[in-house]
């Protein structure tokens, strides 16, 4: 089993990566740490608190990460995951789940130097956390087996603005951190791969538990209806699930070994992923960038993991 740690914003896709990750027999989720993002770290936190509750789970631990970006204000996604980050589908339900006291960054670090080599990172939210790992304990670098974000866009146009990705976008510093920082094995999920993840009515059809059936269903309404208005399908991109599959099975995607730099510091290009395809400025590359997906055995291990 791969060890991992799930970092997220918890919105609607968030959730269900969740979803993914604690259901897979391939990985051990040794803890899910929590960023403020689309929503409030505040709410961010309870929204995977009541996921985990939904899943029955009794031993995966939560620990509060960073309550704002680096530098810059929060820029919620309230238009796109509804009020509550989860499209309402869990509104008046409570939660009574212990949250850890140990920060988030602390326990990325007690993780990865405990066992060097052995800790892979999903990311599906801003950056932050793990950028003030990496600024607060630079040991952990070279400990960390591998990092899985979901983030930027390298050949199409942004989410949010007409070039960023929202993860990128949020947090663009620390983005440029982790990009810079030299990990063995960084791997971008992109919308260049996530736009083609579209999960539609014929997919939630066949999950079989009518308890995730209803939830997946129910929190991806308002989510499937603005797709639905800009692109005239009644779908929704699962960005975040995706990355957590990657994370299971490499071959879902093919990648290119690249240089990409984070843009900070423009009026209207910041955070852009900048992808050097002919090796231009001449750095070493230091991620895989997925550009490419395999949809329908993405939809099997989705539907594999949710229906086990
Ligand atoms: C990413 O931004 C968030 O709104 C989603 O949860 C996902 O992580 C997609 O751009
Ligand atoms: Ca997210």
């Amino acid at each position: 089993m791969k060890k991992v740690i799930l970092d997220v914003d918890t919105g609607i896709d968030d959730a269900i990566g969740i979803m993914l990750a604690v259901k897979s027999e391939a990985l051990d989720v040794v803890g899910i740490t929590t960023v403020s993002g689309n929503v409030s770290l505040e709410t961010a936190t309870i929204n995977t608190a009541k996921i985990l509750d939904l899943l029955d789970d009794k031993k995966t631990p939560i620990f509060a990460g960073a309550a704002k970006p680096l530098t810059r204000n929060p820029h919620f996604e309230h238009r796109v995951h509804g009020e509550d980050g989860i499209g309402g589908a869990l509104k008046g339900v409570a939660t009574n789940r212990e949250i850890q006291e140990q920060s988030a960054v602390d326990f990325i670090r007690t993780q990865v130097m405990n066992a060097p080599g052995d800790i892979t990172l999903i990311m599906t939210g801003p950056l932050t956390n793990l950028a003030e790992a990496v600024q607060q304990y630079p040991e952990i670098i070279s400990a960390v087996k591998e990092v899985v974000f979901m983030g930027g866009v390298v050949k199409g146009v942004g989410n949010v603005t007409p070039v960023a990705e929202y993860n990128m976008f949020a947090d663009p510093e620390a983005a440029s951190i982790v990009f810079e920082a030299g990990f063995h094995s960084l791997t971008q999920v992109g919308l260049d791969v996530t736009r083609s993840a579209l999960l539609k009515d014929e997919h939630i059809d066949h999950i079989q538990n009518p308890v995730l059936q209803d939830y997946v269903r129910t929190s991806t309404a308002t989510y499937r209806n603005s797709y639905f208005e800009r692109n005239g399908v009644w779908a929704c991109a699962m960005h975040d699930p995706l990355a957590v599959a990657i994370a299971i099975d490499a071959e879902l995607v093919k990648t290119e070994w690249l240089h990409v730099t984070m843009e900070t510091n423009s009026t209207y290009c910041d955070g852009q992923t900048i992808c050097d395809f002919q090796n231009r400025l001449g750095h070493p590359a230091n991620m895989h960038v997925c550009l490419e997906l395999d949809e329908a055995r993405f939809f099997d291990l989705f539907l594999k993991l949710l229906n086990a």
